[in-house]
């Protein structure tokens, strides 16, 4: 007891300093000396926790449990072929942990045995090769941290603001590093013939996945990756193998990767004709739009994550991505997109990477509509989704990076809203 009325006397002497700092129009403090939980004692400063083995392979704290992948149960019709989403509200930094990474399965997890896979690489090579995981091993591996985003990633709000909050909005993308063989050496090994232009990735699940990918990208940057921030694959993520194909959609990132076939014309796939093409006003539909586009979202604060602190200082947060290559620069809007400022870009910089940016203000209370605009190094800059909408119609699913807004009430209540 001694103990305690000590704390208590000293956090009566810190009173004066928090009054200070909130007078300064810092972050305001709790009040000093009332708050029990700072006066007493918890259990857990009092007794001893769970000992080193109590969990193994650990997990995050029970108080985290709310964070983790939601899906929209009537989007699809069974959860086989579904998507979840990445709760991108609850995050920070570029990383992506595996367990929150989104899911996008077009015949449910395959469960493959690694003993068992094997990767076959035939069609017009001068010697079709078949690999076990072992093999692979031998070859010279490389750490790349690369974001993926589904091509069908905010599909949902082509027509207008649909789902309140960027997990469901925004949240067909993650960002890992991955460790793997660049596809280049394994095309070396079995010797692309002349006449080889296109490579086309199948998955060992249900669904056979395939996708025509040009030669070029499968020699300049793709790799057949096995970890995934430093660990294997989750299965979800297609252990034991899948294909990383950077700064291009989600798609032809095939898991549970088991042939590579080369040829000399793409293979019209059902994914590439009558799927993961964009239908446009005229009727016409694009093919082959490969290369996700430079689009940014706010995080927080957002639906899932309102103000609950009131008037003062506000940290705003979100992320930034281009297939191009590298975010140069994101501007924030408080006002719908009439006055811009200059976001602060913090942590790694990496192209085809996630890039966090922060905006510190000062909120006075009134009704804000929050806006981000990503450029990328390439010079592509981030349309609103009137303007996108004046280009591509508003038949399609696919590509949509057009600026989120979010209206955020004087109570600090956060909503999807569109305004332009
Ligand atoms: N590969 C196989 N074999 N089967 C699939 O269903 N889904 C694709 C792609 N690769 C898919 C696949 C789609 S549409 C996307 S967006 C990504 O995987 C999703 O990767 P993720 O589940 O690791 O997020
Ligand atoms: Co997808």
């Amino acid at each position: 007891m001694t103990k305690t009325s000590t704390r208590r006397g000293f956090m009566k002497g810190g009173l004066t300093a928090g009054a200070a700092l909130a007078t300064a129009g810092l972050v305001a403090p709790a009040r000093a000396g009332g708050d029990p939980a700072i006066t007493e004692i918890q259990d857990w400063n009092r007794y001893s926790g769970a000992g080193v083995d109590a969990s193994p392979y650990g997990k995050p704290s029970d108080f985290e449990a709310h964070v983790m992948r939601r899906n929209v149960a009537w989007l699809t019709a069974d959860p086989v072929s579904s998507v979840n989403f990445t709760p991108l509200h609850e995050l920070d930094g570029i990383i992506t942990p595996n367990g929150l990474c989104f899911e996008r399965h077009h015949a449910g997890v395959a469960e493959v045995d690694p003993q068992q896979h094997r990767l076959m690489i035939n069609g017009l090579v001068d010697t079709p090769l078949v690999f076990t995981m072992a093999d692979l091993m031998r070859f010279p591996r490389e750490n790349h941290i690369y974001f993926l985003e589904c091509a069908a990633n905010s599909g949902m709000e082509w027509r207008g603001a649909q789902l309140n909050g960027c997990q469901y909005t925004h949240g067909m993308v993650h960002c890992v590093m991955y460790t793997g063989v660049k596809l280049k050496h394994l095309l070396a090994e079995a010797g692309v013939k002349t006449a080889g232009k296109w490579v086309m990735p199948e998955g060992a699940d249900a669904s056979a996945m395939t996708r025509s990918i040009p030669l070029e990208k499968a020699m300049e940057d793709c790799l057949v990756a096995f970890k995934m921030n430093g660990e294997a694959l989750r299965p979800e993520q297609g252990y034991p193998l899948r294909l990383v194909v950077p700064g291009w959609e989600g798609n032809m990132w095939v898991k549970w990767l088991r042939r590579l076939e080369v040829g000399d014309e793409p293979w019209h796939a059902r994914e590439e004709t009558s799927k993961y093409t964009d239908l446009l006003a005229n009727g016409k539909a694009r093919r082959f739009t490969w290369v996700m586009d430079v689009k940014s979202v706010i995080t927080s604060p957002s639906p899932q994550m309102p103000i609950t602190h009131g008037k003062g200082r506000t940290v705003l947060t979100g992320l930034a991505w281009s297939g191009a290559g590298k975010i140069s620069r994101v501007d924030v809007s408080l006002d719908g997109g009439r006055n811009w400022v200059t976001a602060r870009l913090d942590g790694p910089s990496l192209t085809k990477a996630l890039h966090r940016f922060y905006h510190e203000f000062d909120w006075d209370g009134s009704e804000l509509f929050l806006q981000s605009r990503a450029i990328d190094e390439a010079g592509f800059v981030q349309p609103t989704k009137q303007e996108l909408r004046a280009v591509r119609g508003a038949n399609s699913i696919y590509h949509n990076n057009g600026i989120q807004t979010w209206h955020v009430a004087k109570d600090g209540v956060v909503e999807n809203v569109e305004i332009s």
